[in-house]
């Protein structure tokens, strides 16, 4: 069973951020597989760095909305990304170093991040994006 389902639960009523969470939910779904079946530190490292990657890709695309259009929420928005971007790089770094394995308490932390920062964060910008013409 996957970690992480995308359900209309998690839209925010902007299509290519939901998109994006999709492909999040993916990538956190491999990594989980890949420590369940305590696949080799070269793919675990990997498939940890498409997700550092893909979640940089994905902040940065909300940011750049959010400025673009003013969104008065932006600055608290971007502080939890940083968060969450400084907690992975840390992650990754540690994994690289042999010092912490990708545990599911790891898998959790991520888990309880992503559905809290789009339920209470993500979906709180889709009326605003509407409000302008963005869907
Ligand atoms: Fe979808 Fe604010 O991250």
């Amino acid at each position: 069973m996957p970690l992480l389902s995308w359900s209309e639960n998690y839209g925010t009523k902007i299509k290519q951020f939901d998109d994006q969470h999709k492909r999040l939910f993916d990538l956190v779904n491999q990594l989980h597989e890949a420590m369940k079946e305590g696949r080799g530190k070269e793919i675990i490292g990997d498939v940890l760095k498409a997700l550092g990657d893909y979640t940089k890709t994905h902040f940065a695309a909300e940011e750049a909305l959010m400025k673009t259009n003013q969104y008065p929420f932006y600055e608290e928005h971007k502080k939890e990304h940083n968060l969450l971007l400084v907690q992975v790089k840390h992650l990754q770094q540690q994994y690289q170093e042999g010092r912490a394995p990708v545990t599911p308490e790891v898998m959790n932390f991520l888990r309880n991040w992503i559905d809290d920062h789009i339920q209470a964060s993500d979906k709180k910008y889709g009326p605003f994006f509407n409000g302008k013409g963005i869907v």
